[in-house]
């Protein structure tokens, strides 16, 4: 990203004005909004694709975000719910994960195992336990896979006590998790996906590995495995968010650690930036 820009990416917002032309979004509703926009040009675009979208601009990234009093977007990306502020705030940053799920084309059938329960794995699990698959949260903070279990993991593994490859193959039958899901971003981990997957399973990956990565490429032909990526979230992505928040099936109070207002935000984000580890969401009131 680029500076100046003001942040804000994970928003719920109240429509002030709207197009008589669009009724479902009057003037008054709380809604959610995504937060990406996409050219519509290209290859992913065309495809239907666009949260891949080459040229994409996602608000407080590569535009102005959403920490204002007022902003303008188009109406395909607002998503109005029957959510509370806090509740639609949190739809956002779950979408990434659920978009992984999709991408794992995840069943009840599968053993899953998220590596990486923060802010975008936890998604991954919540989105893995809706589809009623079983799903193994694997970390290394015990306080992240707490969460975990509450958000629908039906196991966990700390890998810093506990060693992973033979808990895996303990909850699996010797066979290794159906699909992996990489929410960390490092070799280590982005290997060891590959290396842990069952034989003819889908290893999808949503961290950005800060360096390269050096693979044994003999497992992606000798497992057949399907590798993919996956970026953003798509429609689909949010309305599936949006249902199971409206089911209470995600623990949102464990999501949100402190609720401030504008004024209170320089201190709130030098207090995170000292100690990250005690903070989870920080949620901005502008009302
Ligand atoms: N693909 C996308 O669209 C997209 C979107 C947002 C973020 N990301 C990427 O996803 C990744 C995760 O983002 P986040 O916001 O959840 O980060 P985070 O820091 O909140 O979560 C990372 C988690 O991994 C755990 N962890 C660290 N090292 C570990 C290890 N060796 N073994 C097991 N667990 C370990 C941490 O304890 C933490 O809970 C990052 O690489 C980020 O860049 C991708
Ligand atoms: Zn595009």
């Amino acid at each position: 990203m680029t500076f100046p820009r003001i942040p804000g990416h994970e928003v719920a917002a109240t429509i002030v004005e709207a197009n008589k032309a669009l009724p479902h979004l009057a003037v008054g509703l709380t809604v959610a909004l995504s937060p990406y926009m996409n050219c519509e040009r290209c290859a992913a675009c065309l495809r239907g694709r666009p949260n891949a979208c080459q040229f994409n601009q996602t608000l407080g990234v590569q535009r102005d975000g959403a920490l204002t009093e007022f902003i303008v977007v188009p109406p395909k990306n607002i998503y109005p719910a029957n959510l509370s502020v806090k509740e639609l705030c949190i739809v956002e940053p779950l979408t990434v994960g659920f978009h992984a799920v999709a991408r794992g084309r995840i069943t009840a059938d599968d053993t899953v195992a998220i590596f990486g329960c923060g802010g975008v794995g936890l998604g991954a699990v919540a989105a893995s336990g809706f589809r009623g698959a079983r799903t193994i949260g694997v970390d290394v903070d015990d306080e992240k896979l707490r969460i975990a279990r509450a958000a629908g993991a039906t196991h966990t593994i700390h890998t810093g006590k506990e060693p992973l490859h033979e808990r895996l193959l303990e909850f699996t039958n010797g066979r290794g998790p159906d699909v992996v899901i990489e929410a960390i971003g490092l070799p280590q981990t982005f290997r060891s996906a590959v290396e842990e997957v069952a034989f003819s399973g889908r290893v999808v990956y949503i961290g950005y590995a800060k360096e390269p990565v050096t693979y044994e490429t003999r497992l992606f032909v000798q497992k057949e495995l399907d590798i993919l990526g996956s970026r953003n979230a798509l429609a689909d992505d949010f309305l599936a968010v949006i249902r199971m928040l409206e089911e209470h099936r995600f623990p949102v109070d464990g999501a949100v650690s402190s609720i401030i207002t504008l004024d209170e935000a320089p201190q709130a984000l030098r207090a995170w930036s000292d100690d990250p580890s005690r903070v989870k969401k920080i949620m901005v009131r502008l009302d």
